[in-house]
């Protein structure tokens, strides 16, 4: 195996999702305490104290105690490099989400034993299905009172409709927690034992048959029901398949406590064993696969000011194949302008650092100076490469953001360009209403106070916020007349984006029949495009 592929299949790149307080921040902590890539727990994200927050890097996210922007995080652990991407929890940044998952091989799903699957968890997974990865399971907080795991095991099976395949089986819960057992390597893991906190301990053998051991172990009640359920499960429930695995139609499910250390190692190593390499991806120009000589990569995230040391913007890019060099001249598709990368930048849990290579399947940082927009291809030079469109999101919410010094104009207008750019907000013109009042578009309304609160903060600006009762928009693909004089239902609003097209927002689904049966000839489309780099 030549070298480049060696370092590819040893990568191992995936999302945590979750839903916001079931452990996610916790259980990666963990993992990177395992690769030794931190020294001490809490220093991923400190809540209620001022610890340093490595995946919370806005102030926002400090005040609220919310993860709002998703971060990577990279470590090494038994010969293997692991990308994890971690993804924020608010619903209202599920685009952000969305795209993160696209750069991910699979994800690691964290659920709540007493909760079980929760509504954020729901939109969460249902990416995941349709992209088919992998997708594990991880119900986290057995040390607390939990439901029953059948009833768990059958609430994913009923709702996500794949199959379960529990790894491992609590023994009891809450006070009465007394571990894991581990049904292929037929061993007790001892939740006392480890809670000490040895690292790398190995479980206790113990056939369920050897009754006797078994009693010693956990207790005779905990044994009994023990051999009970996994009997049960041994005849009810799915058999292992590596390739139903892979294709995400099976989940292995793990049963731990990430609070305590406990089933976090056991998990991450059965988790490494069972996914693979990077994986290929599909592009408009055919299959590509991650060995591939060349180097390619998208992006999929754009952020600016990251760190207030730093104030740049980053895109963020998945590389997909090859490998990625330093100061090596490259591509950026769109533009057809070939560069020097001279800045890559790999987060490694509490820094960023600059790198002189990377391979597929890792996730780069590298300064952008406004050219990039999310989807674009960055690779080698002769390549043609265009990934597939990243999903975008139709705002849901509008608002009139109006600026309110004159004398901060430039400003103004900077940060709201830039914040655009990143993809989370969306803004429009009035058409012959000048630059100070803008119509804003947002999925989520706690956009609106990450946008406030960044252009106070980054680009010292205060604005007026007037928000509207509309809810859709539609481009206007063609028009029997000026719109001026179209016939449209009183409010609503004709604007248009950075290219001069024009839009229409409207306040209900009647107002959209309405425009479209009484202008015959006027065509909406549904906003946004997907492929509107391409036009
Ligand atoms: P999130 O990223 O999914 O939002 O969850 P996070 O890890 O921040 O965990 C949410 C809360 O649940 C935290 O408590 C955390 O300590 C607790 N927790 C995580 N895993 C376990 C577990 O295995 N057992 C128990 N009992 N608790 C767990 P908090 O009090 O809200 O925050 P903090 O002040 O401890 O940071």
């Amino acid at each position: 195996m030549s070298t480049l592929q060696q370092e590819i299949s040893r990568r191992r790149t995936f999302a945590i999702i979750s839903h916001p307080d079931a452990g996610k921040t916790t259980l990666t902590e963990k993992f990177l305490l395992y690769g030794g890539a931190i020294q001490s727990a809490g220093t991923v994200k400190g809540k209620s104290s001022d610890r340093h927050a490595v995946s919370d890097w806005m102030e926002l996210e400090k005040q609220r105690g919310i993860s709002v922007t998703s971060s990577v995080l990279q470590f090494e652990y038994d010969g293997y490099c692991i990308n994890i991407l971690d993804t924020p929890g608010h619903q209202d940044f599920s685009e952000d989400t969305y795209r993160t998952l696209m750069a991910a091989d699979s994800a690691v799903m964290v659920i709540d034993g007493a909760k079980g699957i929760e509504p954020q968890t729901r939109k969460l997974f249902k990416v995941c299905a349709m992209r088919g990865i992998p997708i594990f399971t991880f119900i986290n907080k057995m040390d607390r009172d939990s439901r029953d795991p059948f009833d768990l095991l059958d609430e994913l099976e009923k709702e996500f409709g794949i199959g379960t395949y529990p790894v491992n089986w609590p023994i009891g819960c809450g006070v009465g927690f007394k571990g894991v057992y581990d049904r292929e390597k037929k061993s007790v893991l001892d939740f006392y034992e480890l809670h000490a906190g040895r690292k790398r301990i190995a479980g206790i053998n113990c056939y369920l048959e050897d009754r006797e051991k078994l009693n010693e172990l956990i207790g005779e009640g905990a044994a009994s029901e023990l051999v009970d359920q996994v009997e049960l499960l041994d005849a009810a429930s799915y058999e292992f398949d590596l390739e139903k695995v892979s294709c995400g139609k099976l989940s292995p499910v793990f049963f731990g406590s990430a609070l305590n250390n406990f089933g976090v190692e056991p998990f991450l190593e059965a988790f490494l064993k069972m996914t693979s390499g990077p994986l290929p991806h599909e592009t408009k120009d055919g299959v590509v696969e991650p060995t591939e000589e060349k180097f390619s990569a998208f992006v999929f995230k754009i952020q600016a000011n990251m760190n207030k040391a730093h104030r740049d913007r980053i895109a963020f890019l998945r590389i997909c194949s090859g490998k990625f060099e330093r100061n090596k001249e490259y591509l950026h598709l769109q533009t057809g302008k070939v560069a020097k990368l001279s800045q890559p930048q790999q987060m490694m849990a509490e820094e960023r650092e600059i790198i002189d290579c990377a391979y597929a399947g890792d996730i780069i940082g590298i300064f952008d100076p406004g050219v990039f927009s999310i989807g674009d291809t960055v690779c080698e030079p002769g390549m043609k490469v265009r990934f597939m469109d990243i999903p975008t999101f139709s705002p849901e919410h509008f608002a009139y953001v109006e600026q309110i010094d004159a004398m901060k104009r430039k400003q103004f207008s900077k940060g709201m360009n830039q914040i655009a750019q990143e993809g989370a907000i969306r803004i429009f013109t009035l058409p012959g209403a000048g630059l100070e009042r803008l119509v804003v578009g947002v999925v989520g309304q706690l956009q609106y106070d990450v946008l406030k609160f960044r252009m106070e903060t980054e680009y010292g600006v205060k604005y007026r916020r007037t928000d509207l009762p509309h809810s859709l928009i539609y481009w206007v693909k063609s028009t029997p007349c000026h719109i001026n004089d179209l016939r449209l239902a009183d409010g609503t609003l004709w604007v248009q984006d950075f290219r001069d097209h024009n839009l229409l927002v409207f306040q209900s689904d009647w107002a959209v029949r309405w425009a479209t049966d009484k202008n015959p000839g006027l065509v909406l489309e549904e906003y946004p495009k997907m492929n509107e780099a391409d036009e």
